[in-house]
C-alpha cells in the first residue's frame, strides 16, 4: 500500500484516539510554524474526526491559531448551516472556538454549482501552495466502512489510475507532476447522499508532510484490515491510494476497529 509502511497506532477506544490526534496535530503545528511559519491543515467530515476537533478546541498545548490555514478534504454540496456541510461541523466543533480570522479558513464553496466549486477550490490550493513544494503539512483523515476517505469512494475515477505502475498503459505515479495533476475534483454520484461533493485527490494528499487516519468502531474492522493487511486494488478500497510520497502516514485506531489485524502492535 504505502511506499513506506504505515505507522499504526491503537488506543483504547475513540476518546483515547482524540487525544493522541490533538498531541500529534500539536506537535506538527509547532514543528511547522518554527521552521515555516505557518501550519496548513485539512480537515475531514466524520464522527472520528469530530471528537478530536473538540478536543482541539480544549487547547491543552497552546497552539499559535493565528498561524494556522485550514482546508477540508472533502465537502458535501450543502450549505455551511445544514447538518451534512463538514464545514458547519468543523466551526460549531472548533473554527467557532479558537481566535482566528476568517481569512484564515479554506472552505468549499457550496454555493457554486459542484464542478465550478471543485474548479474554485482547486485555485486556492494553488493560491496558498508553492509550486516547488507543495506540500499541505498535516491531513487528517476518516474512512468509511467501504474502504472510501475524504470524497473518494469505490470505482472513483481519481483512483481507478493506476499507483503503483503495474500497468504500464497507465499513468503511473511518477509521472504525476503538480503542474497536470487535478487537486480537487467533482463528485457527482456518491454512494451516500449528499450525492454531490467536493473532495482533494489522491495526489496532493499524497504531498503532504503528514497524513493521519483516523478509524474508530466496529462497523470499521473489515474495512481497517482490507486496507492495512489486503492486497485489495484502490479502486476497491480508495484508502490504499494514500500513500505520501515523502511524508508521514499514520493511522490511529481504537480497539474496535483494530481487532481483526494480525499485525497490530497491541
Ligand atoms: C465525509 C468524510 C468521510 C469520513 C468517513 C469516516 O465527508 O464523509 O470526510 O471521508 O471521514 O466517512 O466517517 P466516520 O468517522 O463518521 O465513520
Amino acid at each position: 500500500m504505502s511506499r513506506h509502511s504505515p505507522d499504526v497506532w491503537i488506543g483504547d477506544d475513540a476518546i483515547a484516539l482524540a487525544r493522541e490526534g490533538v498531541r500529534r496535530v500539536a506537535e506538527a503545528a509547532r514543528r511547522a510554524i518554527a521552521a515555516r511559519g505557518r501550519f496548513t491543515l485539512v480537515l475531514s467530515g466524520g464522527n472520528t474526526p469530530r471528537r478530536m476537533y473538540r478536543a482541539l478546541a480544549a487547547d491543552e498545548y497552546g497552539i499559535e491559531w493565528g498561524r494556522v490555514e485550514f482546508f477540508f478534504s472533502d465537502e458535501r454540496m450543502v450549505p455551511p448551516e445544514h447538518p451534512d456541510s463538514n464545514y458547519g461541523m468543523a466551526r460549531e466543533t472548533l473554527l467557532g472556538h479558537i481566535p482566528i480570522r476568517p481569512e484564515q479558513v479554506h472552505r468549499v464553496p457550496t454555493e457554486l454549482p459542484v464542478t465550478e466549486a471543485a474548479r474554485a477550490y482547486e485555485a486556492v490550493l494553488r493560491a496558498v501552495l508553492d509550486p516547488k513544494e507543495p506540500h499541505l503539512d498535516f491531513v487528517v483523515l476518516g474512512m468509511g466502512p467501504d474502504g472510501h476517505t475524504a470524497s473518494i469512494f469505490p470505482g472513483s475515477p481519481l483512483v481507478t489510475r493506476d499507483f503503483t505502475s503495474s500497468e504500464p498503459s497507465q499513468v503511473t505515479r511518477a509521472a504525476r507532476s503538480y503542474a497536470t495533476e487535478p487537486l480537487s475534483a467533482a463528485v457527482l454520484n456518491a454512494p451516500r447522499p449528499p450525492r454531490e461533493r467536493v473532495t482533494l485527490a489522491p495526489y496532493i494528499i499524497n504531498q503532504a508532510r503528514q497524513v493521519m487516519v483516523m478509524v474508530a468502531g466496529e462497523d470499521k474492522v473489515a474495512a481497517v484490515s482490507a486496507a492495512l493487511e489486503s492486497d485489495a486494488e484502490a479502486s476497491e478500497i480508495p484508502i490504499r491510494a494514500i500513500a505520501p510520497d515523502n511524508g508521514l502516514l499514520s493511522w490511529l485506531l481504537d480497539r474496535k476497529a483494530a481487532r481483526a489485524l494480525t499485525n497490530a502492535p497491541f
